[in-house]
């Protein structure tokens, strides 16, 4: 099966790759290679290849930084996916595209379900709301799925952020929110979720997919550490201070709680592992590679 995939080295793109099923012939175009607010390009390179197959892991994925740029993230989350959608509509191509937990609020009590009323409270998730909008209408069988707080061996995430200002050894504790729920996902199990998207018969509309524990940023970095600790017994474990929200410095407000229900996905048998497991699994090639 010929699949196209836009962001390809980003976390998902570059797990995708690494996990492309036998019979996928796997088309990975970087940012550099298409850039999927060139419309005309996409058109071209969807005309030439023509794939049965697109998968959209392309996006402007700066939280923060979309609060003062919001004319970038539309134009990529927004506008850069729905032309996405028409090219691949018009050359017969199903379409798995990936949105975020950010779309909610985070005011529910309880994980949210692919139905729930999405409320975004940043542009960052406000632009994703629109592309999952716009690509949902510009081509009615996308798969659209949603994810939350991915990590992994590749790219800048939290995990490795955390590692690396562990490793500058600063006296004072490291300060992590304790007051916003997520589940984090690590990109490998990600891509697998992805890949049973694609091959599922009849799958379309939004789906929920994340890692099987939800606990804050503060819980998690508690657990990175032990984990680290755990593979290299000499690695310092740091002072870690909890502190509120309101006392983080980040640009873009972020919601209390983004647990996602991910009913939908598991009835197709897509497994969602603890974290600890998918966890070690990442440092165990994070840590070796000395890359954080
Ligand atoms: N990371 C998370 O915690 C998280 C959480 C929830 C949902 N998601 C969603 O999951 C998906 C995959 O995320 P990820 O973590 O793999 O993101 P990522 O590591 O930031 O990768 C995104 C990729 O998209 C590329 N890109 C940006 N603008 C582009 C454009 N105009 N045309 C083509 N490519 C472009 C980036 O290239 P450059 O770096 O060269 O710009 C990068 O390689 C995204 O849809 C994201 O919104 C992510």
């Amino acid at each position: 099966m010929k699949v196209l995939l836009t962001g390809a080295d980003g976390q998902l793109g570059r797990s995708l790759q690494a996990r492309r099923p036998p019979h996928w012939s796997l088309h990975a175009m970087t940012h550099a290679q298409l850039d999927i607010t060139d419309q005309a390009a996409l058109a071209a390179a969807i005309g030439v290849l023509q794939p049965a197959l697109v998968i959209n892991a392309a996006a402007y994925t700066a939280v923060d930084e979309a609060e003062r740029h919001p004319e970038l993230a539309y134009a990529v989350n927004h506008r850069g996916a729905a032309h996405l959608a028409q090219a691949a509509c018009a050359a017969g191509a199903r379409l798995v595209h990936l949105s975020t937990d950010y779309v909610f609020d985070g005011s529910a009590d309880r994980p949210y379900e692919e139905g729930d009323e999405a409320r975004p409270i940043n542009v960052y998730g406000a632009s994703k709301r629109s592309g999952e909008l716009a690509v949902l209408q510009a081509h009615p069988g996308t798969c659209v799925l949603r994810t939350s707080g991915v990590y992994s061996e590749y790219g800048r995430n939290f995990v490795k952020t955390m590692l690396l200002l562990a490793s500058r050894g600063n006296a004072e504790p490291l300060r992590v929110v304790n007051d916003q729920r997520c589940c984090p996902t690590y990109a490998g199990d990600l891509a697998l979720a992805v890949i049973a998207l694609a091959e599922g018969h009849g799958c379309q509309g939004i789906y929920h997919y994340c890692g099987a524990t939800a606990l804050s940023w503060h819980a998690f970095a508690q657990l990175i550490f032990l984990t680290a600790h755990q593979l290299v017994p000499g690695m310092p474990i740091p002072p870690l201070q909890a502190i509120a929200s309101r006392d983080y410095p980040g640009a873009a407000a972020r919601p209390a709680n983004s647990v996602l229900a991910c009913g939908r996905i598991e009835a197709l048998g897509v497994r969602r592992p603890e974290l600890p497991a998918s966890l070690t699994a990442a440092l165990r090639v994070i840590i070796p590679s000395g890359c954080c």
